[in-house]
């Protein structure tokens, strides 16, 4: 077992940023999350976020159109849990603070931060803060102040009482980033009960009609005590946060901040055993990458009416809102390590149907579903449809993980259920939304005014990306529904589908074009991609950099440049479908041109280099990807991390440098490429009911079947069948 590196602490990140400290070392449950936070100050603080517990506002529009979306949804910011007021004994807050240590043990998920703390003459008290989130009962967090003396040694006032006059988001106004939140106003706070040692409060929001109930008790002194410091005391409280007018489920009694951390603790060691990634040689990137999978874990909502924001629920960036980071970037990671996670993922979109058929009619599609390209209950809430209602991708996005995740585990029920209805009505969709047009004497299938991944190209003909994820949808919706017209005949029939329907999903696919540029002989992003010039790279300060704050959208989409990976993402996505030579020209090119303003491109060119056997250039990416968050590459940390990338992370080591695929007969297949600076990694796979065991060092690969059936796996292209050890030179 190789050695791994669990406690994450001030000096592994790069900036003292308290935003970036307060989301880089939150703490959540997929439930709800709260971010590490002065608890003095609150500096920085976005309260509690519950996991889709939203508020609508009115989109305003200069010029408006039809269909276009009418709310805003925003995650909504409860009030903290962690905020208290200390005072002196002659009534004087204790209002500066400044951290000295903090600590996050990823074994145990566990946070103990140091504070030290002083009132207005400059006399200190020592503060130190130990909390855990429940990871079984979701609805608690506990917290657990020791106040010691420094300089002050007199009585000591702690208020922990709610302060809930604060508006929504206080301090993050409307701005000109995109990636930030707006306020909401339309929220109201009430006490319901206090006495000595409990408070409960109420939130409502008036526009979604969602509600919350907060219960805050201390567990021995009151929630407004005053006590000699002497030689220092400590105070717990536990919080109980549930959705609905009434508190249910376990009482606050019946839980304790023992259990919480047990709770925690257990969840942990299983989610560490199943999906091991740790390297060896390089205890920086070692611990990157374990607190990546942490943070993974935490933002994911496990209920299947809850999906993962694109910051998870470390901040309010992007206002909580699903985009398709979840499939694309995520989603791997649960599939082949924690399957039930991914299903319920997955459920979420399911319960989204009927919003995705209402906007596909709203767009002039009669038959099919469109999901919501960002949206938190589902409905499209993107103002700007360049770049969010025309990234029609989504669905083929989806389709393509429900494809792998059935891939990985054989879940005929999820496909029954709720699978197989995604499949055929966004493949529906596609039929309808595309167009037969006759090109050299073929009649080809098209898709026109789309927008693919690269954020920077907008409303273009056959985006290639977009066009290879149509035809594996059609594909997948025509191979799955064939079997389950056999097998379940019933669902085929509730779904009012037929064979001669699932004909034509497959002839389609088999004549959509894609474009090609005949002089680079490479994939062409769309179709008029190449007419344009290149951006100016050499006339653009570093200072004008990302590109979406310094220009007119207009202005970038006139000229050849990406914000991420597109057609490289979908080479990534299908292997076989590219010839080595013809990758190679591909990458170079598309590199060239590629900012990487977005989060999301990083982690793809690493994977596919080490793919294409550039070690070391893949290497270069993934140093960056791995670590982005703890360094603040992004510069904006403090609205939430980037949770696609830390999916990226997980897809570098184990898709770039493992370079693990399913074949297509359905094999699992691992190609080492290590890593110069390391000495070896190892991970952890869920496949097919097994669970293996996989080291790759400097002259060897050996996978051990850790649980389930002997299988057929293929190393370094040659066919092996699994029943206990394999061990193959590299
Ligand atoms: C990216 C999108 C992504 C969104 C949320 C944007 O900057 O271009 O691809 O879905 O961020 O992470």
């Amino acid at each position: 077992m190789h050695n791994r590196k669990l406690i994450l602490s001030l000096k592994d990140i790069n900036s003292n940023k308290k935003g970036n400290i307060a989301a880089i070392f939150s703490l959540s449950n997929g439930y709800m999350g709260i971010q590490a936070s002065d608890p003095i100050t609150g500096a920085n603080d976005v309260g509690t976020l519950v996991n889709g517990f939203f508020e609508y506002s009115p989109i305003t529009y200069g010029e408006p159109a039809a269909f276009y979306p009418k709310n805003n949804q925003t995650i909504v910011s409860l009030p903290s849990l962690r905020k208290i007021r200390l005072l002196d004994e002659n009534n004087h807050s204790f209002n500066f603070s400044e951290l000295k240590n903090i600590s996050l043990d990823l074994s145990n998920g566990q946070l103990t931060e140091v504070y030290e703390v002083s009132n207005q003459g400059g006399e200190k008290i020592e503060m130190t803060v130990a909390s855990a989130i429940d990871q079984k009962k979701l609805a608690f967090y506990g917290i657990k102040f020791s106040f010691k003396p420094i300089s002050y040694q007199g009585k000591l006032v702690v208020d922990k009482h709610y302060k809930i006059e604060r508006k929504n988001n206080d301090g993050v106004g409307e701005v000109e980033d995109p990636r930030k939140t707006r306020l909401v106003k339309s929220i109201s706070k009430h006490i319901i009960s206090s006495d000595d040692f409990r408070e409960v409060i109420k939130i409502e929001t008036k526009e979604s009609q969602q509600s919350v109930t907060i219960e805050g008790y201390s567990t021995s002194e009151k929630m407004l005590t005053k006590r000699a410091l002497k030689t220092g005391f400590d105070i717990t409280y536990i919080y109980k946060v549930s959705e609905g007018v009434k508190n249910k489920g376990v009482s606050i009694e019946q839980n304790s901040f023992d259990k919480i951390k047990e709770h925690s603790h257990k969840f942990w060691e299983d989610v560490w055993n199943q999906s091991e990634v740790t390297v060896s040689g390089n205890d920086e990137i070692n611990l990157a990458l374990h607190f990546n999978i942490f943070q993974l874990n935490q933002a994911t909502g496990r209920d299947g009416k809850t999906n993962i924001a694109a910051k998870g629920l470390t901040g309010s960036g992007y206002e909580g809102h699903t985009f398709w980071d979840t499939e694309m970037y995520m989603l791997p990671y649960f599939i082949y390590t924690n399957p039930e996670f991914a299903r319920n993922l997955l459920i979420y979109r399911y319960h989204t149907l009927t919003f995705a058929r209402k906007r596909a009619k709203e767009l002039g599609i009669k038959h099919g579903a469109l999901f919501a390209w960002r949206s938190i209950n589902g409905e499209e809430t993107s103002a700007y449809y360049p770049a969010s209602t025309a990234a029609y991708h989504i669905n083929g996005d989806i389709a393509y993980a429900i494809g792998k995740y059935y891939e990985a585990t054989d879940d005929d029920d999820f496909m029954e259920k709720y699978g197989f209805e995604i499949l055929l009505e966004t493949a529906r969709f596609w039929r309808e939304f595309g167009s037969w047009t006759e090109k050299g004497g073929k009649k080809q299938f098209e898709f026109l005014t789309v927008t693919g991944p690269d954020e920077y190209t907008a409303m273009v003909d056959n985006n290639y990306f977009t066009n290879r994820m149509a035809e594996n949808n059609l594909k997948l919706a025509y191979t799955v529904g064939l079997r389950l017209a056999k097998s379940n005949q019933k669902v085929f029939d509730r779904l009012n589908s037929s064979e001669s329907e699932l004909r034509e999903f497959h002839h389609i696919a088999d004549n959509i074009y894609f474009p090609m540029n005949a002089q680079y002989q490479i994939n062409a992003q769309d179709d008029s991609f190449f007419s344009k010039p290149v951006w100016p790279f050499n006339k653009t300060p570093k200072t004008k950099y990302p590109l979406l704050l310094h220009y007119h959208p207009l202005n970038i989409y006139r000229y050849q440049v990406n914000k991420q990976a597109d057609t490289i993402l979908a080479d990534f996505l299908f292997p076989e479908t590219i010839t080595d030579s013809q990758l190679r020209r591909e990458f170079e090119y598309y590199e060239t041109i590629t900012t990487h303003d977005s989060s999301l491109s990083r982690s793809i060119f690493s994977a596919v280099a080490a793919r294409m056997g550039k070690v070391n250039h893949a290497y270069r990416y993934f140093t960056d990807t791995v670590r982005l968050d703890l360094t603040d590459l992004q510069g904006n940390t403090e609205d939430g991390l980037h949770l696609a990338n830390l999916g990226g992370s997980w897809l570098d080591v184990v898709q770039g440098f493992a370079g693990m695929q399913v074949s297509s007969q359905g094999l699992l297949k691992i190609i080492p490429h290590l890593p110069a600076e390391w000495d070896s990694f190892q991970i952890r796979l869920a496949f097919k009911k097994r669970l293996l065991d996989i080291v790759i060092d400097k002259s060897q690969t050996q996978i051990v079947l850790l649980s389930g059936d002997p299988m057929e796996i293929v190393i370094n292209q040659s066919q092996q069948t699994l029943t206990k050890i394999i061990k193959i030179n590299n």
